[in-house]
């Protein structure tokens, strides 16, 4: 990709369509740029692979909005919509060991890799079930009819939310997709109501909790009975924990899956190789072609937020302490300094090692959960609709525009009934 002459303008709605030629200008001219955001809140954007991978481990970048030189004005910055007046402040994202070490050593315990092989065949069942609702109409909203409602109802499987809750928690968790960074009312509202409802299920599944774990036990209960050392969640740490479950898991796994079909109706050589792959029931290509989605374009634009705890250099940068530095994922995964071709969607890609799910102490917990719903999503849609088409031209399509999320707001495609 040919970065442009000029110093391109951010956060434009250009930009939100395809931020890629910008960040080229980024990596090139300007690696660890100083910008204001939309918010009026200024901010270092790293976008050079290296850099990126570095700061994302680097211990001196806080996770604690409270080391934010601007914190007194209040602005919140995690992400999290609505999060201040919820005050769900001690979840993962937003703090640094030794917390951060004792709440993810805890909840490791519970939400296990093991946990959630044994949650496929469940995922293909919404799967099947979402698609079946649409396919003998010859068309759906890819986006609202499939990619959303999946991980939400995922989600509350696996913590053991009874079946006739979930709808609430679709009507909450979107609320919050589409408000996210509009009215805040509304969406601090849902993040209420969803936050009162987690600590009621938890304190009455703890009352009820039997002495043994029983097989396929939900992961609220998993959460409740994780011991380390002898020490457990609080009612209050595993709400936020469910909580941060919940909204650092459905978003991004619904770009997953509608960034994901969205570049392979793009690519459709690529997609062609897929879809004869998967009806042979290969898994190669499958597997090496979910992370190459998420290198090319990926769920998560900027990672979350990190504040200086002293003056620091980074790319030829003096950062101060208390100056907010936003890792730009999306960037650091096509620079062509890391990846051959970086600009080229190559779901056979070996040499992979992106950004996508993080690195470091806060790499992304939920990485096996997102494969294996990324998995299922995108090879039953191919296998069951093999003549999917996009139903829209690619320049009418909308992104939702956020900051630190990348998504399309719909995704319009046809395909033969069935
Ligand atoms: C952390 C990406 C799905 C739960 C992260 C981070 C990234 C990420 C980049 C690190 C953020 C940072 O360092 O600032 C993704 C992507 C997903 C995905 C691309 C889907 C394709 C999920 C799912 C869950 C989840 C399904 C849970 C159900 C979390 C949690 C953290 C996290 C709790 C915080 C971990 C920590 O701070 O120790 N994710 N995520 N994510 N993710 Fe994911």
């Amino acid at each position: 990709m040919n970065a442009p002459h000029i110093e391109p303008e951010l956060f434009t709605w250009e930009f939100a369509t395809d931020p890629y030629p910008a960040y080229a200008w980024l990596r090139e001219h300007s690696p660890v740029h100083r910008t204001t955001l939309p918010s009026g809140v200024e901010a270092w954007l790293v976008t050079r692979y290296a850099d990126a991978k570095q700061a994302l481990a680097d211990q001196r970048l806080s996770k604690n909005p409270v080391h934010h030189s601007e914190d007194a004005q209040g602005k919140s910055k995690t992400g999290i919509p609505g999060e201040r007046s919820a005050n769900l402040m001690t979840h993962l994202l937003n703090i640094d060991p030794p917390d951060h070490t004792r709440l993810r050593r805890l909840v490791s315990k519970a939400f296990t890799p093991r946990r959630v092989a044994e949650f496929a065949p469940r995922v293909q069942e919404l799967t099947d079930h979402l698609i079946d609702q649409f396919a003998p109409t010859g068309s759906a909203d890819l986006i609202h009819e499939f990619a959303f409602p999946l991980p939400i109802y995922a989600i509350c499987d696996l913590l053991g939310v009874p079946s006739e809750d979930q709808d609430d928690f679709r009507d909450w968790a979107g609320m919050m997709i589409r408000h996210g960074r509009g009215p805040r009312g509304g969406v601090a509202r849902s993040v209420k109501k969803m936050r009162g409802y987690l600590a009621e299920l938890i304190h009455r599944k703890r009352e009820a909790l039997p002495e043994r774990p029983s097989p396929g036990e939900d992961l609220i209960s998993g959460l409740i009975r994780a011991s380390d050392h002898g020490e457990h969640l609080t009612e209050n740490e595993a709400a936020a924990m469910c909580f941060v479950l919940l909204f650092a898991g459905f978003e991004t796994t619904i770009n997953l899956i509608g960034n994901g079909t969205y570049a392979l109706l793009r690519n459709p050589k690529q997609r062609l190789r897929l879809q004869k792959s998967i009806e042979r029931g290969e898994h190669e290509l499958l597997d090496t072609g979910i992370e190459e989605l998420l290198r090319y374009d990926g769920p998560v634009e900027l990672a979350t937020w990190r504040y200086a705890t002293e003056s620091l250099d980074m790319g030829g940068q003096r950062i101060a302490s208390g100056d907010p530095v936003l890792v730009v994922l999306a960037a650091a995964d096509r620079d062509p300094a890391r990846f051959e071709k970086p600009d080229t969607l190559d779901l056979s890609r070996r040499d992979n090692q992106h950004l996508g799910y993080g690195h470091g102490i806060h790499y992304c917990i939920g990485a096996p959960l997102a494969r294996l719903e990324g998995r299922t999503a995108l090879a039953t849609l191919l296998r069951r609709l093999p003549d999917l088409r996009l139903a829209a031209d690619p320049a009418d399509l909308r992104w939702r525009g956020g900051l630190i999320m990348r998504g399309l707001r719909n995704l319009p495609v046809e395909f033969t009934a069935r």
